[in-house]
């Protein structure tokens, strides 16, 4: 009876196990990727032999040699599983190549097997050492790209104008190069761009051009560059930027008031420039979004409501120095200005007001 009972016990256990054993079998069957295609592994490899490898080369200190992982042998033949790779789960074509900070040395050319790695959607080559080269022209052939960061990896040159061809192109990082020369406009129309950043090439030239209200820009950063000329009033049409910088450009003419269209900004930095004119007083009592704001060191004139700076609850960085701008404020407000938390060289300004609002009473 009692063996009855226990036998009975065990084999209800079996089945169980049995199913469970079976359960996790599709699971880890269902999960496996496909292994990676011949001629994109071998594209990888040919890839990699343009290089040597070297960690000074990158400056990030956990950076490492994510393609020495990379090789045909025994337990490593799936390429998808390399480290940096990615494939796409249903065709195992490799659409993603992580190789930032990676101590990659080198340069690419045009028969180099990147070109053939033809379904690539995400490519970051950020914090690597390309020998000052120029980025190659054949990245237009990229078609499905939509994020390709380039950034801190000493590219040189022009930007190639095949760039204007990735219109699946979201995300575009170019910054920290030593990028030269003008900057295509075509760039600024790629219909699907959210996030423009050639900041910090200090020798590349630009102007804007004439906006289109239907670009999807979020971002667009241009510090540390030679774009010149004036803002365009267009500028206004970019409604979906939260994110504009463009401190130490070379930007001359007034801050045309279709900026205050921009209702979704958080960030605005248009310091170091040559800006002339008054500040719209539009622009501060549209952006009620944004939590910094600096337009210190031009050549701004008028005055200006503290009050109007009380309304923009988020605000938290107001930097207007180095301007000829004069600040007003009611007698008793001293104890607001503490809610800021970068006043910048205001002083100069609180000074200017205790004096105008003594001359007021
Ligand atoms: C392209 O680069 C590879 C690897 O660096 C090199 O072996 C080859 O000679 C180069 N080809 C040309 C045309 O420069
Ligand atoms: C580009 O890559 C660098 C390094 O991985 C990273 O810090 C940066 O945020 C990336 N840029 C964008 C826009 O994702
Ligand atoms: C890019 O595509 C063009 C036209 O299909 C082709 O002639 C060229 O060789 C390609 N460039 C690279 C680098 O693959
Ligand atoms: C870019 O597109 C143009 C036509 O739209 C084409 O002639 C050119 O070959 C393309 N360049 C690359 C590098 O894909
Ligand atoms: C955006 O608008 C401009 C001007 O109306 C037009 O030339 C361009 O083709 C449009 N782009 C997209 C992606 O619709
Ligand atoms: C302001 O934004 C609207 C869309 O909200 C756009 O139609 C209009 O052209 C913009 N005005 C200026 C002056 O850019
Ligand atoms: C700034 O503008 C003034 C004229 O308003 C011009 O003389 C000067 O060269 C400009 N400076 C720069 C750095 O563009
Ligand atoms: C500052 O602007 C006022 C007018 O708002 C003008 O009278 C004055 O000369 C300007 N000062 C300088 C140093 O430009
Ligand atoms: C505001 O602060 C200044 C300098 O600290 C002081 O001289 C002035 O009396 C203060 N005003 C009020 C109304 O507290």
């Amino acid at each position: 009876m009692v063996d009855n009972y226990l036998y009975q016990f065990i084999f209800i256990h079996f089945l169980f196990l049995l199913s469970l054993f079976f359960v996790l079998l599709t699971v880890s069957l269902s999960s496996q990727q496909p292994l990676c295609l011949e001629d994109e592994k071998s594209a990888l490899l040919q890839f990699k032999d343009g290089f040597i490898i070297d960690c000074s080369a990158s400056f990030d200190p956990s950076a490492y040699p994510k393609v020495a992982s990379w090789a045909l042998k025994e337990g490593s033949n799936d390429c998808c599983s390399w480290d940096g790779v990615e494939c796409n789960e249903d065709k195992g074509h490799v659409i993603g190549l992580d190789l930032s900070s990676s101590c990659l040395c080198g340069s690419i050319n045009s028969t180099s097997g990147l070109f053939r790695l033809l379904h690539l959607q995400r490519l970051n080559f950020a914090d690597n050492d390309f020998y000052g080269s120029q980025i190659p022209f054949g990245v237009g052939n990229l078609s499905r790209l939509t994020y390709l960061n380039l950034s801190d990896s000493f590219f040189s040159g022009q930007m190639p104008k095949s760039l204007a061809n990735l219109s699946s192109l979201a995300t575009l990082d170019l910054q920290y190069s030593l990028l030269h020369g003008e900057v295509p406009a075509e760039i600024f129309f790629l219909p699907n761009l959210q996030f423009l950043s050639v900041a910090y090439n200090e020798n590349l030239i630009g102007h804007l051009p004439e906006f289109h209200s239907n670009s999807s820009l979020k971002v667009l950063t241009l510090r540390d560059t030679r774009f010149y000329g004036k803002l365009p009033a267009s500028i206004g049409k970019l409604i979906s930027l939260y994110f504009l910088d463009f401190r130490k450009c070379l930007f001359s003419g007034s801050i045309p008031p279709s900026l205050s269209n921009l209702t979704q900004l958080t960030d605005l930095d248009l310091s170091e420039n040559n800006l002339t004119g008054h500040i719209p007083s539009s622009l501060l009592t549209s952006m009620t979004q944004l939590i910094y704001l600096d337009l210190s060191f031009n050549k701004l004139v008028g005055v200006l409501e503290f009050d109007m700076f009380l309304k923009m609850k988020s605000l938290s960085a107001l930097i207007l120095s180095s301007n000829n701008l004069t600040l007003l404020t009611k007698a008793n407000s001293n104890d607001t200005l503490p809610q800021f938390h970068t006043l910048g060289p205001l002083r100069k300004f609180i000074w200017t007001f205790t004096e105008v609002s003594r001359f007021l009473t």
